[in-house]
Parts: C-alpha cells; structure tokens; sequence
C-alpha cells in the first residue's frame, strides 16, 4: 500500500493495531464533537494565494525558543507509546532528532526518561508534566528531565480530571500488565488507572496558576503551557512568565464542546502580541494545515495522533514517513501560496472566513 497522506497511516493503525489500544488513540471526549471540529475547522479557512513570487529557493526552518529546527512542526506529548510498537518512545525520539524538529515526552511514557534520552542523545525534546498530587514525584521528575537535558518543560493545564472517553470506559481500558508508566512506577499502581471521570486520582486537581512559581522555583528550563484557549489565559500564562503558549484541547480529548483549536489560535495571538512564542496541536493532518496556523500565527505546529499511526505503521521509519510526507506538503503549500520563508508567514491568509 502506498503510503501518500496521513490518513493511510490512520487507515493502517485502525485496521492493524489491536481494538483497545486503536480505540485510546482515536478517543475523544463525550460525542467527540471538539475533536472532529478541530479537523473541520481548517476546511473553513482559505489563502489568499499570491502568483509570480520566485518560489525557486524554500526555506522551511524555524527557531523553537531560539533553537533551529528543520520544519515547523513537531511531537505533541502522547502517552503509552508500546501500545503503537514495541520499542515505544524510544523509536519516537531517535525519529524527532532524525528530522531535527521536537519531541515533547509525555510524563506517561512507557519508556524512561533516561531510555528516551539514551536513544537519541542531542536531540530537541520538551519534557510534558502533568503535577502529582505527591510533588515529590513531579518534582523529582522537573529535575531528572533537565539533568537529562531537556530543553523545555510543558505543563499541561488542561488535565485536572480525565475526559471522558466513551469507548475507553466499554473497553475498561487499561494498560497491558508487560507496560508500565516507567516514569511514575511506583508513585501508583498503574493498572488500577483507567480512561473514566473518576479515574487517575494521583493527578492533582487543586493546581492554580500559583503553581506556575513552584515550577520556576524548581527549574532554570523555560516553562511552556499546554492547553490554553482563551484570551484571558493567555494574558495570564505571560503575566506568569511562561516562554510558550501551546493553544491546544488535548485533541477533543477533554472538555467536549470547546472551540476548534486553529480558532482559539486568533484571540491568543492577538492578546499575546508578540511577548511569547505561540504553538498550536489538535487537527493537523496536511502540510495546508500547517501553513493555515503559521498564517495565523503560530510559531510552530505539534501533531499527537499522526505520530502514532506513523509509529503504528513501522515505529521509527513510519514515524519518520509521515514527518517528510507533512514536511513536503507544507513546503509545496507555501510555494503554491506565494511564500519562500516560513519565518515570515502571516498575511498568506488576510481574512479569516467561516462559511
Ligand atoms: C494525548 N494528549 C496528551 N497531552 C498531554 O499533555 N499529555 C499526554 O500524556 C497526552 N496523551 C495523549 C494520548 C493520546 C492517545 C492522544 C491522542 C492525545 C494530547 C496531545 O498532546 C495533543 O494535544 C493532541 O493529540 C493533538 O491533537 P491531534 O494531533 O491528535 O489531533
């Protein structure tokens, strides 16, 4: 089967990975209406594209913080990578740095810290926490992450209970007993956790932006938050001192019912002004898409589900497929948009329509 786009390699996972572990990637929240919308949504938006612009010489790099990176698109923390293919994170990291473009590691990785580390040593990678209600653990974790030389530390905001996941619940999904939260094991039992409401009682509730200060206290790593859609977190997240904003509704996972992630993008920008780097996940499934949240002001882009279907199809090599499919139609998008450097891409889309 030749693999063209990213929905052969979702078409793969569905049909090859086991029902239970297809049905944790593909979940969504109540009727998955957040999730489904952050794909529709790009369908709303449109180019202004712009003819007879020497599109002869691309350049599609990118800084991240002030490092460069091949493209504007990178990993979005995912958990239980075993369940995609056998060697897990591991394949996902040695995947990243091969493409020279970043890997948020989730706090559920089915791989250590170290072993991520070890596997593709010198690559870009954000460490992603969720805060244990024992802070011992995340802070033990905040500080191993940036022994090992993670560049970024994610906070994600928008966790304090589990969504809930329909076909998890009827799956009673849980992780197969040879998988362990490596990075957790022993902070709980891992296989008392399950995908339902009530579930992953060890995750904090209780955590405000205060505790965006405890973390700074912790570590000299620059702090990123993850899951913000409003203008009013946004203003907050730079009163706190983050250095990045990933706009983001853990892929409809969450809270059902919320905007589309590419249409929060707008406000967050705009309340930002400039003063933070602004990212964007959820939704995307083309080089197009890309280039609408760049347009839109994104500084780069992270992908959650794709990664795992190109991990699903042949770990590291699949993974690395759908990177350079993803990268060859964001640069053939530009280059049809008129557009030679990806650092300066706002305006490609001057108004922003929906039907
Ligand atoms: C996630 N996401 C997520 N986010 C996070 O901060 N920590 C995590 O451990 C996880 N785990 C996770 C597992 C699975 C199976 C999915 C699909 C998602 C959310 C993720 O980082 C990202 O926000 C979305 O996946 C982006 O949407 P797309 O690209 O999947 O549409």
């Amino acid at each position: 089967m030749a693999m063209v786009c990213l929905s052969d390699f979702e078409a793969y996972a569905k049909k090859y990975l086991p029902k239970i572990a297809w049905d944790f990637f593909a979940a969504g929240a109540d009727d998955c209406s957040t999730r489904d919308e952050n794909i529709l949504a790009y369908k709303r938006i449109h180019f202004r594209p712009r003819m007879l612009r020497d599109v002869s010489m691309m350049d599609i790099r990118t800084k991240l913080l002030g490092t460069k990176i091949s493209f504007p698109v990178g990993i979005a923390p995912t958990g239980f990578h075993q369940l995609a293919w056998p060697d897990g994170e591991k394949s996902t990291a040695r995947a990243a740095k091969a493409m020279n473009i970043c890997y948020i590691a989730s706090t559920y990785s089915t791989c250590t810290l170290e072993e991520i580390s070890a596997a593709a040593p010198g690559g870009l990678r954000w460490f992603q926490l969720y805060i244990h209600r024992n802070r011992a653990v995340s802070q033990q974790l905040v500080q191993q992450a940036e022994a090992l030389g993670f560049q970024g530390l994610v906070l994600t905001a928008d966790l304090p209970y589990t969504g809930k996941r329909r076909d998890d619940v009827r799956n009673g999904f849980c992780l197969p007993p040879h998988m362990k939260l490596k990075n957790l094991e022993g902070a709980f039992e891992v296989c008392k956790m399950s995908s339902s409401f009530h579930s992953l009682h060890c995750l904090d509730p209780s955590v405000t932006w205060n505790d965006i200060y405890w973390l700074r206290r912790l570590t000299r790593l620059p702090i990123i938050i993850k899951g913000i859609l409003t203008k009013e977190d946004a203003e907050l997240a730079v009163r706190h001192g983050v250095q990045g904003i990933i706009v983001s509704n853990h892929g409809g996972r969450q809270l059902d019912g919320g905007p589309a992630t590419i249409d929060a993008l707008v406000e967050v920008v705009e309340a930002v002004q400039g003063r933070v780097e602004v990212y964007l996940d959820g939704g995307i499934r083309k080089g197009s898409d890309v280039l609408k949240a760049l347009a839109l002001g994104a500084k780069c882009v992270f992908i959650g589900r794709p990664a795992l279907w190109g991990l699903a199809y042949k770990g590291e090599e699949g993974l690395q497929d759908v990177l350079r499919i993803l990268q060859d139609e964001f640069r053939l998008s530009m280059a049809l948009a008129g557009k030679c450097f990806a650092g300066c891409l706002v305006l490609v889309i001057q108004r922003f329509c929906k039907q």
